[in-house]
């Protein structure tokens, strides 16, 4: 099962995981995490991709292997199935690499790749540390000194930050000015100080330079628990976001659809994209008579999970689409659907599938054999882009629920509770 490390080598790399986890991501070890109702356990999906070796040629943040590429870059933004097909995209390559080195194909269940996909997407979510030299510029030029001091450098207009040198990701810094928002942006207007906004990593630094400068005595680092999709999920809807962005954040009229907005973000531009539209949001929230909603804790931390997780989660697929590929990809050189004999099994009657990962785990447990049969018959190995797997899987589904019934699909167990 697992390519070759030695007990020593997977422990390092696991400390190596460990410490990122705690130290520059800024949020305590993930076993604290409550199971969420979204797909895959990101917890579970850190061992897998520790047991499975995945560390031997991939890193998480330039830490690990360098033969792939950086899974904490390539994770955003993408949906489950998006990365399920970039997963199978790299058989080839990682067939080859088992079989020189004699291991066994991993293989996994479709739980297990829910976990994996879930933790490659999670990794991306949090942010290296800031830069706190840049931060000193950017508190200099958004001009936070003229009205904020740290370490007793700035002035009193506003309240001194000393207090979020105890935390390590930005997060609890963009829920106070958040909460803090239309009053800041109101002495700003009348004191003819433009309302900075943020780009980028600009709001990470500017927390790594509060960490650097605080004169904050006996500081302890407060880690914060890992944030839970689901319930700012049910914060979207406790704070009245949906009124305006709808369930799902899908949009209304009344505000845009947030569902692309957050793509290839990590939290800190997250943060910072809620508190560009705060000025605005504030306004059209007080044109409807909405209060101003507030977070506490780690509230804003979940609802940008689960903005983050949106995406992940996207389901459905189109038939028509998925049968045109089943063509393109050069599937019909192998599977029959109609009971004909073929070099593959006849999909007609595949279990594989109802649920939504159901495909992709097939797949990938069967690539050896595929492999061989396409490396003979020199047939051109079949890649997926975007949101190819989905339109192919939803076609298959159809294709199984018309297929006279040989042999009843058994109903799926455990997986469908977790997976939409
Ligand atoms: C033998 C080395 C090797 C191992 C082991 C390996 N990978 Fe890869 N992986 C690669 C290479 C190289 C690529 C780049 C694509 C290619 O060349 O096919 C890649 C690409 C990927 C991609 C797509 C990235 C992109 O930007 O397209 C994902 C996702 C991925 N790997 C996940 C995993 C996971 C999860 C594991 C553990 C189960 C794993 N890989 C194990 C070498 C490896
Ligand atoms: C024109 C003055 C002004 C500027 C410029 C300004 N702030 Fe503020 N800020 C305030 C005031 C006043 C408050 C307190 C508002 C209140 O009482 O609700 C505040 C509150 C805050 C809070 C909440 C503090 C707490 O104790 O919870 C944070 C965090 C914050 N500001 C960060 C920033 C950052 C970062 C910048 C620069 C990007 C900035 N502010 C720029 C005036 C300003
Ligand atoms: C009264 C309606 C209203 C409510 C309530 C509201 N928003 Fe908004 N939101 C808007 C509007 C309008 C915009 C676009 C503002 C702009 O263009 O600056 C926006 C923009 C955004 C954006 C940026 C979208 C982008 O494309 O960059 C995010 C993220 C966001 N809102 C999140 C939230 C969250 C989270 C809540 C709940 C705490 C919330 N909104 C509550 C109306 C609302
Ligand atoms: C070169 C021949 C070949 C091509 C091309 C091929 N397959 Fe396969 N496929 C096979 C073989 C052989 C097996 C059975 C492997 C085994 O027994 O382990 C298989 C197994 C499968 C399975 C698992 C069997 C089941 O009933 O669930 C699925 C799903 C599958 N293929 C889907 C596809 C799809 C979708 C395509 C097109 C993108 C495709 N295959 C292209 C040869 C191929």
């Amino acid at each position: 099962m697992d390519p070759t490390p030695s007990g020593r080598a997977s422990r390092g790399v696991a400390s190596v995981v460990r410490l990122l986890m705690l130290t520059s991501l800024g949020v305590a070890p993930l076993a604290a995490q409550t199971p969420s109702p979204f797909a895959g356990d990101p917890t579970a999906g850190r061992s897998l991709f520790l047991q499975r070796g995945c560390l031997h040629c991939h890193s998480i943040w330039g830490s690990g292997g360098t033969l792939g590429p950086d899974l904490a870059i390539v994770g955003a933004g993408r949906s489950m199935q998006q990365l399920a097909g970039m997963f199978w995209n790299h058989t080839p390559r990682m067939i080859e690499t088992v079989r020189r080195r004699g291991v066994k194909w991993p293989t996994f269940t479709e739980e297990e790749l829910a976990n994996l996909i879930s933790y490659v997407y999670y990794v991306k979510l949090f942010d290296e540390p800031g830069d706190p030299a840049l931060g000193a510029r950017w508190f200099r030029e958004k001009r936070c000194v003229e009205c904020h001091s740290v370490g007793g450098k700035g002035e009193k207009v506003g309240p001194a930050l000393d207090q979020y040198a105890n935390y390590i990701a930005p997060i609890m810094l963009a829920e106070g000015m958040w909460n803090h928002g239309p009053r800041m942006q109101y002495k700003q207007v009348s004191r003819g100080v433009a309302i900075p906004t943020f780009a980028g990593r600009e709001m990470a630094d500017i927390q790594a330079y509060i960490r650097q400068t605080s004169s904050l005595r006996g500081r302890k680092v407060r880690f914060l628990l890992p944030p839970q999709p689901a319930k700012g999920q049910q914060l979207f809807g406790a704070k009245k976001c949906v009124r305006c962005h709808g369930p799902e954040g899908r949009g209304t009229s009344y505000g845009p659809d947030l569902r692309t907005a957050t793509l290839p973000l990590r939290v800190s531009e997250i943060a910072g994209v809620l508190w560009n539209h705060s000025f605005q949001m504030s306004s059209a929230m007080q044109a409807r008579g909405f209060s101003f909603p507030r977070f506490e804790g780690a509230e804003m931390a979940d609802v940008i999970a689960f903005l983050y997780y949106v995406r992940f989660n996207e389901t459905g697929g189109n038939s028509i689409v998925g049968a045109t590929l089943f063509e393109s990809k050069g599937c019909t050189q192998c599977h029959s659907r109609g009971g004909e004999k073929s070099i593959g099994p006849d999909l007609s009657h595949s279990k594989a599938p109802p649920t939504s990962l159901g495909l992709a785990t097939a797949m990938w447990n069967h690539g050896p054999a595929m492999y061989d049969r396409a490396t003979t018959r020199k047939i051109e190995w079949p890649g997926f882009e975007k949101d190819e797997m989905r339109d192919l899987a939803e076609y298959l589904r159809d294709l199984a629920t018309r297929a006279p019934a040989r042999k009843a699909i058994p109903p799926v167990t455990s997986p469908p509770a977790r997976l939409p």
